[in-house]
């Protein structure tokens, strides 16, 4: 991605793949919400949760979020039911994606899982369907036993065929593995996440050859799970682990560039991801109501194209 030119946050949804419903440029992620002290250092109760998926449905600039099976051993979903619930059902357009994810604990992941994992997530949705449905971080397995027939990827085909989704997608981190599925052939959207940040950008061309390919690309973890956005005295954490001394130098001369320019460096790490035209969508993990208000601030702050090119100075 070169050249500076003065991009605007894109309001307009887009749409994820060929066949797939329009979403906003912001997702709201919610494995936080699904009580993960573990990954995220901190416990979310679970009226605070449901409060803020309420307060993101009702946001008019967000129509998409984002859980999983697993995120919280279910908890996750179950709050966003409950959400879904007392909102009165999901507005008109409204997306919700959830992902395919193995029994807890278990070493398989068969094609019979994927639907098993499908119905588990529906019933604590409390959904008929869903438009957006991921096989989740496959790398944990051996590729060739996900991808032979009967297995996780046909089950996944299965299901879109069936019409019980509108497209289907891959989730994962190790970028060798993603690039596997996409040629595949068989997914619509990537999903990728913690390396396309300002920190991070190992995934800039696994990016352009899922886009290239004719697949729609969701960004998740702009903040690399909250180094970048949350104050130090809180000990953020970068790709989920302490932060190095060297990543920790980077991100204070980050701090020390966007302070210049009175510009919050939440802001420029959250539109370092919605300004890339190959992003569809932006997964950003929140754990209140009062972040999905910083969200929407920090989507529509405005950063001058100077700041943009002094970010670019400091290298990985
Ligand atoms: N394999 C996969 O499919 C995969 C992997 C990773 C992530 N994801 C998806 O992407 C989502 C995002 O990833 P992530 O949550 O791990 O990382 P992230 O979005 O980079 O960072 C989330 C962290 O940033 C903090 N934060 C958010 N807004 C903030 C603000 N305005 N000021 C200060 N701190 C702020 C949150 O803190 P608080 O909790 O205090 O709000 C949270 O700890 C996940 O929730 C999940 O839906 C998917």
């Amino acid at each position: 991605m070169s050249g500076e030119e003065a991009w605007s946050p894109r309001l307009a949804p887009r749409a994820l793949g060929d066949s797939g419903p329009y979403v906003s440029e912001l997702c709201i992620g919610t494995s936080p919400l699904g009580g993960m002290p573990a990954i995220y250092g901190y416990d979310v109760e679970a009226e605070t949760a449901i409060a803020t998926v309420e307060y993101a449905i009702e946001a008019p600039s967000i129509t998409f979020l984002d859980t999983s099976n697993n995120y919280g051993s279910g908890e996750s979903e179950r709050r966003i039911g409950e959400a879904i619930r007392r909102v009165g059902g999901l507005p008109k357009g409204f997306v919700v994606a959830t992902k395919a994810d193995p029994a807890p604990g278990d070493r398989e992941f068969s094609g019979a899982r994927v639907l098993e994992s499908f119905a588990e997530s529906l019933d604590r949705l409390g959904l008929e369907r869903v438009p957006v449905f991921y096989l989740h971080d496959p790398e944990a397995f051996d590729f060739d036993d996900l991808i032979a027939p009967g297995g996780p990827v046909d089950a996944m085909r299965e299901l879109k065929r069936r019409g019980s989704v509108d497209v289907i997608g891959v989730a994962g981190g190790e970028l060798d593995a993603m690039r596997r599925y996409v040629d595949t052939g068989a997914f619509d959207i990537l999903l990728n996440h913690n390396q396309y940040t300002l920190l991070d950008r190992s995934a800039d061309q696994l990016i352009d050859h899922a886009v290239g390919s004719g697949l729609a690309y969701v960004n998740a973890a702009p903040y690399a799970s909250g180094l970048l956005a949350k104050p130090w005295v809180d000990r953020p954490r970068y790709q989920y682990r302490e932060p190095s001394s060297d990543v920790l130098a980077r991100t204070r001369r980050l701090q020390d560039v966007c302070a210049s320019f009175d510009v919050p460096l939440a802001a420029a790490a959250l539109q370092f991801s919605t300004r890339d035209p190959r992003v569809t969508s932006t997964v950003v993990g929140v754990s209140s109501p009062a972040r999905v208000e910083q969200l929407v601030y920090n989507a529509a702050t405005h950063i001058p194209s100077e700041l943009w090119r002094e970010i670019q100075e400091i290298k990985e």
